[in-house]
């Protein structure tokens, strides 16, 4: 067997060994208990790349695998991708990443996905046009439209929400004026991840979580709004069917279980919006508890048992995948901030070093600014025509100061909808970390002193994925419910304390930085 394992792979010796380990000691488990422990695979469909995940009931994660896929931006402010690349993709990956298990083991699956995006297949089962994904900020028209012709009060008590540009009702009114020969071939309307699911079982499904960021569902009541249906010109039969995130839709139909490498027998659960999962993989469930995401996004997520609305619509209110509900802050460039300053403008792959020098007492000292909106900005803004920019350097600021600047501008947007939470009242003294992102703990050290509150750090930064397998247990039954597979599994490994001069020097950091984005709204606007 380890020969075996060993021969024709691209995963390093190291790798293959613990893999070889962790099989073995399921072996021993199976020779002393007589039980074999069921997989899941949680599939996290994210804007760069799929990530997948193959783990035991208990949490232990055994195998990772990821795989990429284009983005296009046709436009400036346009953001497009195929989805036969999703499909193709996350088959090649879990076929790779179920390689040399028992297909019979693996009980279920379920997934985490980029949220907003349209996808419309003909009657024919054909994708119509590339998806149009949640960074996409095509849709002013129609959002101007939606907010003010029809009303923020009127949208919001039909969905609990008003009109951001990345949602998917804005998109399906810029189809019909612009694509109108496109919009009558319209069978089925889905979100990213229920493509996935649709090929897989062949139901046309969402979930509660995911629906929420279509504008289109009533939140409160868990079920799609007549008057949006009615306003986008669409049917409810051109909708998926609403499950719970942790519900099973089906199980794999025999031709993707072939597909796949595993059998018909794979139970398939709705799955979550990647925010919603992230929170299940993190254990942000039930009441107060509080998750950021540093991923292509910036979310920070807070759960709560009972409906309510942001009056200000400055935070979105949505289902959790838990059965509840949760707010959240969105903004467009997180992580990639970060990709985007060390890829594509300093060519420089080693993100470690480059973060290395930056030691604490230059935390809240940096003279240079960044405004992180690479696409726009959606929270608190709901601006897609703000634009990135870098203020405050001198002669003498150098490349670390505007690396510091990058990371310090994401963390001070995410006080920007944090700021927004503690006006409506809600106290949060801690939240979770998850995401590319947290990969960093200086990032992390950032968020905790630019927030003054505690960071916890978990096991594993793979919160989309780890929440959809988490999902795809308690669909099969190892878990009673979301939390109870939260509190099973979730550990937190370190927690970071704000330090207090820090936190102080960042404060008044945060109050200038606060003052450029209204300073210079009326020249993006000319921009
Ligand atoms: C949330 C949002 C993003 C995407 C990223 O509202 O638009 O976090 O889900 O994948």
């Amino acid at each position: 067997e380890m020969q075996r394992s060993l021969v024709g792979s691209e995963m390093c010796i190291r790798d293959r060994l613990i893999l070889w380990e962790q099989r073995h000691l399921r072996l021993l488990r199976y020779l002393y208990y007589k039980e074999v422990g069921m997989y899941y695979i949680g599939v996290d469909l994210g804007t760069s790349s799929v990530k997948l995940i193959l783990m035991e009931a208990s949490g232990n994660i055994v195998n990772t695998v990821s795989k990429s896929y284009p983005i296009d931006f046709p436009k400036p402010g346009w953001s497009e991708q195929n989805p036969y690349d999703w499909y193709d993709k996350t088959c090649e990956g879990i076929r790779e990443l179920v390689a040399g298990y028992n297909k019979d083991d693996i009980a279920g699956i379920s997934f985490g996905g980029q949220m907003h995006g349209l996808v419309i297949l003909d009657e024919d089962d054909n994708v119509i046009r590339p998806a149009i994904l949640w960074n996409d900020g095509r849709t002013t028209k129609e959002c101007d439209y939606l907010n003010n012709v029809i009303g923020k009060d009127k949208l919001t008590e039909y969905t609990a929400n008003i009109a951001f540009a990345g949602f998917t009702a804005p998109k399906l009114l810029w189809v019909k004026e612009n694509e109108p020969q496109n919009f009558k071939k319209i069978a089925k309307i889905m979100l990213p991840k229920d493509y996935i699911a649709y090929r897989f079982t062949g139901v046309h499904c969402t979930d509660v979580s995911d629906a929420s960021g279509m504008l289109l569902l009533d939140v409160k009541n868990r079920d799609w709004s007549d008057e949006m249906i009615r306003i986008c010109g669409i049917t409810r039969e051109q909708l998926p069917k609403l499950y719970e995130s942790y519900e099973k839709v089906g199980c794999l139909t025999k031709e993707a279980a072939d597909t796949l490498g595993l059998t018909d027998k794979v139970i398939v659960a709705a799955g979550a919006g990647d925010n919603a999962a992230a929170a299940v993989g993190t254990g942000t469930v039930g009441d107060g508890m509080c998750n950021i995401s540093l991923g292509t996004s910036g979310t920070i997520f807070i759960s709560n048992k009972e409906f309510g609305v942001d009056n200000n619509n400055a935070l979105h209110s949505f289902d959790h995948a838990d059965g509840y509900y949760h707010l959240m802050g969105c903004m467009l460039s997180a992580a990639s901030c970060n990709g985007w300053w060390m890829d594509t403008i300093l060519k420089d792959k080693d993100y470690k070093s480059a973060q290395e020098c930056i030691t604490d007492d230059m935390l809240g000292n940096n003279h240079v600014y960044f405004l992180p909106y690479l696409m726009g900005e959606r929270s608190p803004h709901n601006n897609p025509l703000a634009r990135a920019t870098f203020t405050g350097m001198t002669m003498d600021s150098t490349r670390t100061d505007m690396t510091q600047a990058v990371l310090e501008g994401v963390a001070f947007a995410i006080r920007d909808s944090f700021e927004v939470a503690k006006g409506l009242g809600i106290n949060i003294t801690e939240t979770r970390m998850c995401g590319g992102g947290a990969k960093s703990e200086l990032w992390c050290r950032i968020m905790a002193n630019v927030l003054g509150i505690k960071v916890e750090l978990l096991k594993s930064e793979e919160g989309p994925s780890m929440g959809a397998a988490m999902l795809a247990m308690v669909a099969a039954g190892e878990y009673g419910s979301v939390k109870e597979a939260a509190d099973n599994i979730v550990k937190i490994c370190k927690t970071i304390e704000p330090q207090k001069a820090i936190a102080d020097r960042y404060n008044s950091r945060y109050n200038t930085f606060k003052q450029i984005y209204p300073a210079l709204k009326p020249v993006f606007d000319e921009m």
